[in-house]
This record gives C-alpha cells, sequence and structure tokens, in this order.
C-alpha cells in the first residue's frame, strides 16, 4: 500500500482544482477498468460520450476528449482559425493571461484582448477590435472567445451569449467558448447546457471536467460542423490525443450520470461549489453591513464559484498563512477566492472566522 503523503484536512480556497476526486469519478474509473478496450478512443466509453454529447448539444456535435484545458482552448482555437487569423477575447482570459503563450506558439494564433469590467464581452466590447478585414497588415479578426462562467466568476445569461454570437457570424467570426467551468454556469443558470451554448450559436466549446471532481479530462465539442476543421489530426499532432481514452471519457461520462432525482453529478457538484461561494459571500457581506467586518470589499457579483475580494495585501498575507489562496491584482489588493464541489459548510465557517480575526487586529 503506498503511503499517504498528505494531511486529508487540509482545505484552502485557492482553485478548485486543489480538490479531490469526486468519489463517483473514481468508482466510474474502477468500473472502466479490467480487460481490454480499443486504444486511442475506438472504445464503448468514448463511443457512448458522444452520444451524450449529442443528446446534450445537437445531433451534429463531435466530441474530443483531451488532456486538459488548455490543450483543449489551443486545439479549438488552431481548428477554427487559418494561419492569418486573429481571436477577439478579454484581457483576462485564460487563452492570453495563463496558458504560457500556448494559443499563440501552438496554435499560432494571434489574440487581441480587450478590458472589460466583469469578464463579459458584448457585441460594443467586440467592435473595438473587430476590424481590418481585407487589411493584409492586420491579422484577421476571424473568431471570438468568451470564457463561461469567467474567469472573475461571473456568467453569461443565454442572451448575452447570443448576443455576441449573433454579432460575431454578422461579421464572419466563429465563436469559441472556453467552459472550463460550464457546469458551474449551468448550475448557476438553472438551464440546459444547450441554451447557452448550441442554441445561443457557440461553434466550439472547451468543455471543463477536472474543476469539477475528475481525475483529469476536458474535451473539444465541435457543435458546428462547418465551423473547425481536422480536430482529429489537430489533436494527436499537438499531443492531445490519449491512448487510454476509455479513462477521460468515462469521467466526463460520470458528470452525465443523473441520480435518482434526475440530476446529473456534474450539476449536482456544480451546485454545491456555488453554493458554498454563495454562503462565503453572504456571510462576509452580513459583517460588512453591520460593521463587524470592516477593511473589506468586492470587486466582482459572484454567480458561480468564485468571490472576488478586496483586502490590503498585509492583511490578506496573514490569512494566507492559515488558508490559501491567490491574489488576483496585488496593485488593486484583489484577491480570488475558489470554491470546490468538497467544500463544506465547516470550511466556510472557518475561513470567515480567520479573515474576521485578521482584519480585526
Ligand atoms: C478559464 C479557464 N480555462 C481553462 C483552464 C484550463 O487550464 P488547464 O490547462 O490547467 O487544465 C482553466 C484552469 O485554470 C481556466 O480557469
Amino acid at each position: 500500500m503506498t503511503e499517504r503523503l498528505h494531511d486529508p484536512d487540509y482545505r484552502g480556497f485557492a482553485s478548485d482544482n486543489y480538490a479531490g476526486i469526486h468519489p463517483e469519478v473514481l468508482a466510474a474509473i474502477a468500473a472502466a477498468n479490467e480487460g481490454h478496450q480499443v486504444a486511442y478512443g475506438e472504445d464503448v466509453y468514448t463511443e457512448r460520450l458522444g452520444e451524450v454529447i449529442r443528446a446534450e448539444f445537437g445531433p451534429e456535435a463531435e466530441v474530443f476528449p483531451v488532456f486538459n484545458g488548455t490543450g483543449a482552448n489551443v486545439v479549438s482555437l488552431k481548428a477554427i482559425l487559418p494561419p492569418w487569423g486573429a481571436v477577439i477575447g478579454t484581457a483576462n482570459a485564460h487563452i492570453h493571461t495563463d496558458e504560457g503563450g500556448a494559443p499563440e506558439r501552438m496554435a499560432g494564433v494571434k489574440i487581441y484582448p480587450v478590458p472589460v469590467p466583469h469578464g463579459k464581452l458584448t457585441p460594443e466590447l467586440i467592435a473595438t477590435e473587430a476590424w481590418g478585414w481585407g487589411d493584409e497588415h492586420r491579422a484577421q479578426p476571424l473568431a471570438v472567445s468568451i470564457t463561461q462562467s469567467t474567469e472573475l466568476g461571473t456568467v453569461y445569461t443565454p442572451d448575452e451569449v447570443r448576443a455576441v454570437a449573433d454579432y460575431a457570424h454578422e461579421n464572419g467570426m466563429a465563436v469559441h467558448m472556453d467552459g472550463a467551468r460550464l457546469w458551474n454556469a449551468a448550475a448557476a443558470l438553472g438551464v440546459p447546457f444547450r441554451e447557452f451554448t448550441s442554441d445561443a450559436g457557440v461553434d466550439i466549446l472547451s468543455l471543463g471536467g477536472t474543476k469539477n471532481g475528475i481525475l483529469g479530462a476536458e474535451a473539444i465539442v465541435l457543435i458546428d460542423p462547418e465551423a473547425g476543421q481536422g480536430l482529429k489530426y489537430l489533436r494527436k499532432l499537438s499531443m492531445q490525443l490519449s491512448s487510454k481514452m476509455r479513462f477521460a471519457s468515462a469521467q466526463l461520462l460520470a458528470l452525465f450520470e443523473a441520480d435518482v432525482a434526475g440530476e446529473s453529478l456534474g450539476i449536482r457538484s456544480a451546485q454545491h461549489a456555488n453554493t458554498m461561494a454563495t454562503l462565503l459571500r453572504s456571510q462576509l457581506d452580513e459583517g460588512v453591513a453591520d460593521g463587524s467586518i470592516r477593511g473589506l470589499g468586492f470587486s466582482q457579483p459572484t454567480q458561480a464559484n468564485a468571490v472576488f475580494a478586496e483586502l490590503g495585501p498585509a492583511v490578506a498575507d496573514r490569512v494566507r498563512e492559515q488558508v490559501r489562496f491567490y491574489d488576483w491584482n496585488r496593485e488593486l489588493n484583489q484577491v480570488r477566492w475558489m470554491t470546490a464541489w468538497d467544500t463544506t459548510e465547516a470550511d466556510v465557517a472557518h475561513f470567515v472566522d480567520v479573515i474576521r480575526a485578521e482584519l480585526a487586529r
């Protein structure tokens, strides 16, 4: 038996990736184990995933499991853009700030970053970079990328996605959605995926899973087969083709598995994470309102599983020594607190106590 090296009671609010694997996902991996299955995606789990994805996103949708979210984004962008193409995204977009330049280097894609207030693009904001078609001196804006839920913990409504997609399509641009936290958005909106993806005009989607309790897998969902080309080949040449794909697919399938009440594991887990973020935010809001907590503000609405707070760096560092989290923008005193499928009410209560105590010092 391998020795356990970590303290299972250690909890933090740094990232939904800090959480472990949901027991139902572990069970799904175990159920997919034993015996032989054809490698590289010709297995029964990947076949079933294809059926589930078509039921969720439309009969034309094709699914391509990959290892991680950066891979899903990079391969998606490469599939929808020619070498002269550019993608318009937000200045906070993961593709722009957190992928080590992979979209530029691995996909050869130019990104036009647009500063946005709450992590969301609108037609008006996209228009600031949507120009210069036909001018060979400017990388051609041929795609728009939005993130759902956003890097700032906000959620696009179906109408907001549709407005972005309509504008993009009217101007000859494809729509990519980075759905690393798509489950959190679906849980927050309380509507099926297709209402804010396929039916709202999204052409290609990076479907998350790792942040919602699986060991490690994401998927590219090509919703409009006309929008992207060569995904089958691009995934392999981008080193995102898993030989033992049955396990990636089994994990993703587990998220779609419904309980007796008809709710999928993915929605239950994401709903829980969202509820914990709302609880954290409301407990702190109460303290600010009644004057028992001073020196704390919030920079974003809490709509999914993130709380963006403002507190001085010295206090933030003292709190962080006890409960880990990341700065978002140290100059602006902004920090990010994330909740996960396994965050408990006791974790939230403890964190609130620590914040309260350090602010009072
Ligand atoms: C918005 C967003 N997109 C994509 C990713 C996927 O990143 P990774 O390549 O680490 O799986 C993340 C992870 O932090 C993310 O927050």
